[in-house]
């Protein structure tokens, strides 16, 4: 269903539905990229199913390891072993397993504060796109992969907060969170998470259907402002489907 012209939901059964949805479109983007490719992951529960689906027999021997470099959209500042530390779960999950180290960008949380991960963070993905600038016609991630909270937040972008209207930087530091756990973060801003060739929002569970309302309701909040300059799809499962958008 087309939400606006470059913005659709996609509905699926449920969260095994969903992953393998997933799966399938990050295959595709690494498939349609003959050099090397960018996939931002998300931390949260929503990705789990997917990220072990990627270290699964059936996706594991397709992924060109070798030519696709993983990032993180965004990080709690805990340290990297700390099992609240989003990258630290993908890396459990899939990555350690199967992808060269060199591939793995984390954002670093041994640093004295957000705002200096963010910093450093910044001049990693500068120095990986080649300039300092972006360039809509070209890129930074071929796809970004997004959650969305109970209050309407994505990555650690939080309704209100600063973060939200940043239009220079790439990264920047979240001194408090908005929702558990209450631990800063660091998170990639509007620019950067939008420059992408698609933006692949995953949404499962009834829990999620209030929220996912007001989102697609076009209600003033981070998720509904967060979209590719590209393409963008929502990943729904039926649990997550609101009403009124049932058998549209
Ligand atoms: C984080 C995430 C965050 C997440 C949403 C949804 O650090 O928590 O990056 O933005 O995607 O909160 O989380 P769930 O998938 O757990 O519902």
């Amino acid at each position: 269903m087309a939400w606006n012209d470059n913005r659709h939901v996609i509905t699926v059964a449920d969260p095994a539905a969903l992953a393998k949805a997933a799966a399938d479109r990050i295959m595709a983007r690494i498939e349609a990229n003959p050099g090397r490719a960018a996939i931002c992951l998300t931390g949260g529960s929503s990705p789990r199913q997917l990220y072990q689906l990627l270290a699964s027999d059936a996706y594991r021997g397709r992924i060109p390891w070798d030519h696709v470099h993983w990032f993180i959209g965004d990080e709690r500042f805990v340290p990297a072993t700390d099992p609240l530390n989003n990258m630290a779960m993908a890396r459990r999950i899939f990555l350690d397993a199967c992808a060269p180290a060199d591939n793995i960008h984390r954002i670093p949380t041994d640093l004295a504060d957000p705002d200096q991960s963010a910093r450093q963070y910044e001049s990693e993905l500068k120095s990986y796109y080649g300039a300092g600038v972006l360039n809509p016609a070209r890129p930074l991630f071929d796809l970004v992969l997004m959650g969305v909270g109970p209050d309407g937040h994505t990555a650690s972008l939080f309704p209100d907060y600063p973060a939200i209207e940043e239009t220079e930087r790439w990264v920047v530091g979240v001194p408090q969170a908005h929702v558990e756990p209450f631990v800063p973060r660091v998170t990639l801003t509007l620019p950067a998470l939008g420059s992408c060739r698609e933006m692949l929002f995953e949404v499962a569970g009834a829990e999620k259907r209030a929220i996912l309302t007001r989102v697609l309701e076009g209600e003033n909040l981070p998720a509904g402002r967060t979209y590719s300059l590209g393409q963008t799809l929502w990943l729904v499962d039926k649990a997550a489907l609101p009403e009124n958008f049932r058998g549209r």
